[in-house]
């Protein structure tokens, strides 16, 4: 799925309607080059999944929780109606790891519990360590210094939820030619 937003603030809309469709146990990384939009994405995120706290760059601290407050979540998509609330978020970023190993050293699919979803910066590095079964957001500049393209790659388990991952983003669906970009 490829989208484009217009502004920090659609890309913090967009990571908002994303959360509507994250079940606890998700891993979602987050790719792009610095200053793309990662961390507004996952903020978000974040507000959708109901996180009270400013979340800021994790970069000095590699992982940091959240809290979700179920009242404070933005409803879920129809279609996972009834799934289990996620009540933690993840959010890692590991810009600074320059070794796998270290990386590995995080185990950082370990901590997604039950219960909690991650969202990794720079995440396509580690891409090896999490499977197939991620979702794989990547942000790019677009053609004026606000504009974003956000590719949205589905693997593995996500395809069952793809439909409504889609229902979820139309609205930043870019329907701009291939040479448009
Ligand atoms: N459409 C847009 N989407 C997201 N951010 C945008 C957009 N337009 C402008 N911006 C600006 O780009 C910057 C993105 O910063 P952000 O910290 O989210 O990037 P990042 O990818 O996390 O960077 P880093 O690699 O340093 O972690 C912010 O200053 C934001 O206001
Ligand atoms: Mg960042």
């Amino acid at each position: 799925v490829v989208l484009r937003t217009g502004s920090a603030g659609q890309t913090r809309e967009l990571g908002a309607a994303l959360a509507g469709v994250l079940l606890p146990g998700d891993v979602v990384l987050v790719a792009g080059e610095l200053g793309a939009g990662k961390t507004t994405l996952v903020q978000g995120v974040g507000s959708g999944l109901g996180v009270a706290d400013a979340v800021t760059s994790p970069t000095f601290t590699l992982v940091r929780p959240y809290r979700c407050d179920p009242a404070r979540r933005r409803p879920v998509t129809a279609s996972l109606d009834g799934a289990s609330p996620v009540r933690v978020m993840l959010h890692a970023d590991l810009y600074r790891l320059d070794r796998l190993g270290e990386v590995a050293d995080l185990a950082l699919a370990e901590l997604v519990e039950e219960s909690a979803v991650a969202l990794v910066e720079w995440g396509d590095v580690a891409e090896p360590l999490f499977g197939r079964d991620t979702l794989e957001i990547r942000l790019d500049m677009g053609r004026t210094e606000d504009q974003r393209r956000v590719t949205i790659m589905t693997a593995g388990s996500w395809e069952p939820r793809r439909a409504a991952l889609v229902t979820a983003v139309r609205t930043w669906v870019d329907e701009g030619s291939e040479d448009d970009r």
